[in-house]
């Protein structure tokens, strides 16, 4: 398979899809139990003062829910949500038209809100701060500037990349939740989850092991379920054994580690091509032909945390982990690791 199967992106004919399995309320919300359990508290309490829940910021690797605990948030304060991306808020006129749409206590949703313009940026200081925009009007001589209440609302930012927020941003978020991957019992949980709500039987031991090979992302093992159920149809009439889903997800391409095609060809440059690191990530984006921020931010990620790759002062370097894997311990280096 060429394109990348296990690519965290959401692929437009799935935001559908993933808008149907979305929890819509917090105790459906399955995993990142700190966060959920500091967001019950902060709900329960912004709502009983009839205010609008603090500007909240969310941030990890693409794939774990940062949409949707926004969701969740609007429908459990009562509002709703407006979604917006820093990539197309390129005015702060842009801003403005959508903030003084707002409804009180709804929730303003901006997507890879590090991408946000400089002036678009400074225009919501005064929006988040005192609710309040400045509104330029003429041109020229005749140029004013109007001062525009907003009701209260929730200000939500999501990113991958929170050291790229200013620090002026980052400061006026009161709310600040790093998301975790998740852990195999939780996506477990995630696929029985989904699969009941998409029709689809499925055993246990089918659930474990689409759940063990999602690389800790329910956006991943949503779309493993759709495609192993695929298979299952065509086939193993229509069941998901553990079995049919062990050859699906080799159909597929993802081996037992749950590393695509992408994951494989990153962790193998380095060790063919770079001995084992370190190397630095630009020479690991050319030789693999993929943007250095895509590395950083998708698939280096769970490599790192899953034990198979080091960010060192000198660069990236494989773990023994990853030689064991790829069945390439002992006589790579010369000197031990
Ligand atoms: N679907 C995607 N993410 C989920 C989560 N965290 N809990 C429940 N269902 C989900």
């Amino acid at each position: 398979m060429n394109d990348r199967f296990l690519s965290t992106q959401a692929l437009e004919d799935e935001q559908s899809l993933e808008g149907s399995l979305r929890p819509q309320r917090l105790d459906e919300y399955i995993g990142q139990a700190r966060m959920k359990e500091s967001l019950r508290i902060c709900i329960e309490a912004a709502t009983r003062r009839g205010e609008a829940l603090d500007h909240a910021i969310f941030y990890g690797p693409p794939g774990l829910g940062k949409t949707t605990i926004s969701h969740i948030i609007a429908h459990e304060m009562g509002g709703s949500i407006r979604s917006t991306s820093g990539l197309v808020l390129a005015h702060a006129g842009d801003l403005a038209a959508i903030l003084a749409n707002l409804q009180p206590r709804d929730v303003l949703f901006i997507d890879e809100i590090h991408r946000l313009p400089p002036s678009v940026e400074e225009a919501l200081y005064p929006a988040m701060e005192d609710f309040q925009i400045d509104l330029v009007i003429g041109q020229g001589p005749s140029m004013r500037t109007m001062k525009l209440d907003l009701p209260p609302f929730t200000l939500i930012g999501a990113t991958t990349r929170a050291g790229s927020l200013t620090s002026p941003l980052r400061e006026r978020f009161g709310l600040v939740y790093r998301l975790d991957f998740y852990s195999a019992e939780e996506l477990q949980l995630i696929v029985t989850r989904s699969s009941g709500l998409l029709g689809v039987e499925i055993e246990p031991g089918a659930a474990a092991e689409i759940a063990g090979r999602s690389r800790g992302t329910p956006r991943i093992a949503n779309r493993l379920i759709k495609r192993a159920r695929d298979f299952a149809e065509v086939k193993a009439q229509g069941v998901l054994t553990r079995e049919v889903a062990r050859d699906a997800l080799t159909w597929l391409g993802i081996d037992d580690a749950g590393f695509d095609e992408m994951d494989r060809k990153i962790l193998l440059t380095i060790i063919e091509k770079f001995k084992g690191g370190p190397v630095g990530v630009e020479a690991i984006a050319a030789a693999v032909q993929e943007e250095k921020v895509t590395l950083e931010d998708v698939y280096e990620p769970f490599l790192i945390q899953s034990g198979y790759l080091d960010r060192t002062a000198r660069g990236r370097q494989v773990t023994t982990r990853a030689l064991d894997h790829f069945g390439k311990s002992g006589g790579l280096f010369s000197q031990p690791l």
